[in-house]
């Protein structure tokens, strides 16, 4: 199973720009294609809040149309920058958002990883909450499949990243919400966004992460107190989170562009490795290897020997 994660996509009715400068719709719409060209196509595509920028009607509309070419299910969370009443009325008939309540979480059960979305939002504020509500069914959710494995995903991070101004407005409620996952191992991963850059962190036990977004990504600044935050148009991108029973989910970054390639990798004669072709052998002082679409899973076990032996 793939898990895609695109987050912070921060769409402006059609027409506007995101921070005046960013065409976050055209970022989405590439990052949208990029997904539906992959050989191998995710079976979901989970997308964790910063939906829009200001959580306009007409900006959910624009996402609705931006995600209308995705054939597989896409799952949303809000972020600070949503607005929980239009993004419910807009995505409702999808069936998976909550009829009613206060807060935007659900659980997928019919996938072969358990999907949790968390609603970290505070309404008018910059930070998010996992309140005495939200840590309350978030227990409930995971003692139900214990053993299942399992993946929570929602936009503040519950962990620090030395990133000090978005620190500031990370997701509150953290060290409680800490104290439940780490009660269950089968937590494969906390997938998290509103950092705009990639993370990775143990916590609670288990994995955390945040993604880059599909458009603008914070500026990497780790002095401490450093304020404000600014943001740098590093390249947009995505995050595949692969799953197997035999790896685990097993994570990868992809940048959304045109970008040279895709090229043979060519061993130099120099190379330490090198071994010159056998008499009566293929031709040539270096070697093409070409096997990377193989089910590397499937490789490992049949042949790991050769696997081995694979350089990149
Ligand atoms: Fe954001
Ligand atoms: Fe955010």
């Amino acid at each position: 199973m793939i898990i895609a994660q695109i987050t912070d996509l921060h769409v402006r009715p059609d027409g506007r720009l995101a921070n005046d400068r960013v065409d976050t719709n055209a970022m989405l719409r590439a990052a949208v294609e990029a997904l539906m060209d992959l050989d191998r196509r995710p079976d979901v595509v989970l997308a964790t809040g910063d939906l829009t920028e200001c959580g306009l009607t007409a900006e959910y509309e624009a996402l609705r149309d931006l995600l209308r070419p995705l054939s597989m299910p896409v799952y949303l969370v809000p972020g600070n920058h949503d607005r929980r009443e239009n993004l419910r009325a807009v995505f409702q008939a999808d069936g998976y958002l909550p009829d009613n309540g206060e807060f935007l979480h659900y659980t997928i059960e019919d996938q072969p990883v358990r999907l949790i979305g968390l609603d970290t939002v505070v309404p008018g504020d910059g930070h998010g909450l996992m309140c005495r509500h939200r840590l309350q069914w978030l227990e409930e959710q995971l003692s139900q499949e214990p053993g299942e494995p399992t993946v929570i995903f929602m936009h503040h991070p519950p962990f620090l990243t030395g990133l000090a101004d978005m620190d500031r407005i990370n997701c509150r409620g953290g060290d409680a919400m800490a104290d439940i996952v780490s009660r269950f191992p089968n937590v494969e991963r906390v997938l998290c966004g509103h950092h705009h850059r990639p993370i990775q962190a143990r916590w609670a036990g288990t994995l955390a992460s945040v993604a880059p977004s599909t458009a603008h990504q914070v500026v990497l600044d780790l002095v401490p107190d450093n304020s404000p935050a600014m943001f740098r148009m590093e390249p947009p991108a995505y995050q595949l989170h692969v799953w197997s029973t035999y790896s685990g989910l097993v994570s990868h970054t992809a940048y959304v562009g045109d970008f040279a390639g895709p090229y043979p990798f060519v061993l130099d004669s120099d190379y330490p490795g090198h071994r010159p072709p056998a008499a009566g052998s293929e031709a040539g002082g270096s070697r093409r290897i070409d096997a990377m679409d193989r089910d590397i899973v499937t490789w490992v076990m049949v042949d790991p020997q050769r696997a081995g032996r694979l350089i990149c």
